[in-house]
């Protein structure tokens, strides 16, 4: 996925901050699409296995109904599921750029794995349609001779691509959400953006498998305030249902709302717990404990409406979910950007020095001077008396007294030397660059 990494041009700071918010917009869209896919697929397919175990009409009904929930057009797949996910993987793309982490590459495969599988899942919706027009056709057209066989042949294949659709659009579908959040995982956990760099590591990391299983509590927890909103809205213009059928899915949706809004609590809590210490900051915090209060009101919600078996809520519920949702977002996104501290004072500083570059092959460039150069170039990542990203000068500096030729050597090329940072990137300066900062460092931190 080198490709990825290859499109990136050196930003500045500001845009670094304007693809976040990019990616905040891009998950506000794609984790709702996403979860009413999911858990609306994952209805039907359960309750066509049950008609056909048990051959309820019911059953069958609902299976149906409920895949076309989220397929009514196929624009919204495309705009709503792949477009936000490709472009999330061209923005960490941009992001992560140089910190040679494999995020980017994952989401790239993720959404290709996404696109199959919504090819797939629009199958199964039509050819549950088809399979019905067949066995009508096959019923009324008997009489007429020659394409009986026909009707038979072409029945048994709809059933079959329709079980087959069904079937891979799931496991489709489960693959390349689980490598999406896997990768959102570990963007967000830099301890292990090293050691932990890899397929297996995404795969097999607690975190990973809570923010999944959470995602699925999360999608019925949705999937069934829609289901609940679209057959007992006020006004509804569709025909009334028997009480028979409207009776099972309010009890399928306020059951599935109030076990998986627990469950979804219950992880939510947990994934802040483990959550890594180098990205805990006050704001996420706040975004948690908000979104956690939210949550339990959703628990609260279904739980009254159970008791008293009446359905009211339903498009609060809808609101309240999708807010939860965000600020489930918001709160990856505070992480994420504590974890990435360094990486953006090494993109910040690869684009000093890439206009640097332009600025002297333009022939524009200011004659070299130190103090330039250390606002330009260091001062995203040191100062004098505070840590930033690297040591404060007025630590490090006292040791380089009367010994500047090694000064420039570290400036021009930078060695590992204390364990509690991370190590310092090169930042390509030129001898004489480097021995003028050399100079302002020395002259300037005894004042
Ligand atoms: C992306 C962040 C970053 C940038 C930009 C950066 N540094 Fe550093 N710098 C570090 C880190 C991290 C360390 C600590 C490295 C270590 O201890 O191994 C460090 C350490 C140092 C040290 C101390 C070396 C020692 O012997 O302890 C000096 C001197 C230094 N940097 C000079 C500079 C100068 C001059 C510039 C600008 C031209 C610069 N740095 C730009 C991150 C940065």
């Amino acid at each position: 996925m080198d490709f990825l990494d290859q499109s990136v041009l050196p930003q500045s700071s500001q845009h670094l901050v304007l693809i976040r918010y990019l990616l905040v917009l891009s998950y506000l869209i794609f984790i709702p699409y996403v979860s009413l896919l999911f858990g609306s697929l994952s209805f039907s397919l359960f309750f066509k296995y049950r008609w056909e175990k048990k051959g309820s009409a019911d059953d069958k009904k609902f299976s149906k109904s409920v895949i076309d929930l989220i397929t009514s057009g196929r624009g919204a797949a495309i705009a709503l599921g792949i477009v936000p996910l490709l472009s999330s993987s061209l923005g960490y793309a941009q992001l992560l750029h140089k910190s040679g982490l494999v995020v980017p590459g994952f989401l790239f495969l993720s959404s290709i794995l996404l696109l199959i599988s919504l090819l797939l899942i629009y199958t199964y919706k039509y050819t549950f349609h088809l399979k019905d027009i067949f066995s009508y056709a096959g019923k009324e057209r008997k009489k007429e001779t020659g394409i009986e066989d026909d009707i038979e042949n072409y029945s048994v294949k709809a059933g079959l691509l329709h079980k087959k659709s069904g079937f891979y659009g799931m496991v489709f579908l489960v693959t390349s959400l689980y490598l999406y959040f896997g990768a959102l995982e570990l963007a967000s956990d830099s301890s292990r953006w090293t050691d932990w760099n890899g397929l297996v590591g995404i795969l097999f990391s607690l975190p990973a498998l809570i923010s999944f299983i959470q995602f699925i509590a999360g999608s019925f927890m949705i999937t069934a305030a829609f289901l609940l909103y679209k057959h007992y809205r006020p006004n509804s213009e569709a025909a009334p249902q028997p009480e028979i059928y409207s009776a099972l899915i309010r009890s399928i949706s306020l059951n599935t709302g109030l076990i998986s809004s627990v469950i979804f609590a219950l992880l939510f809590t947990a994934g802040i717990l483990i959550h890594p210490v180098n990205s805990l900051s006050f704001e996420f915090f706040i975004a948690s404990t908000s979104a956690l209060i939210l949550i339990l009101f959703t628990s609260i919600l279904y739980y009254s409406m159970l008791k008293e078996s009446v359905v009211k809520y339903s498009s609060v519920l809808i609101y309240v979910i999708l807010f939860i949702f965000a600020l489930s977002v918001v709160k990856d996104q505070f992480a994420f950007s504590t974890a990435s501290k360094y990486q953006t004072a090494v993109l910040d500083a690869e684009y000093q020095a890439h206009i640097k570059a332009l600025e002297e092959a333009s022939g524009t460039a200011a004659p070299i001077n130190g103090a330039d150069i250390y606002n330009g170039r260091c001062i995203a990542c040191h100062n004098f008396d505070k840590k930033i990203v690297g040591p404060p000068y007025n630590q490090t500096m006292p040791k380089y007294e009367g010994k500047k030729d090694l000064l420039v050597k570290f400036i021009l090329n930078p060695v590992k030397v204390n364990p509690d940072y991370p190590a310092m990137p090169n930042q390509g300066l030129k001898p004489k660059e480097a021995e003028a900062v050399a100079d302002f460092l020395l002259s300037t931190y005894k004042k």
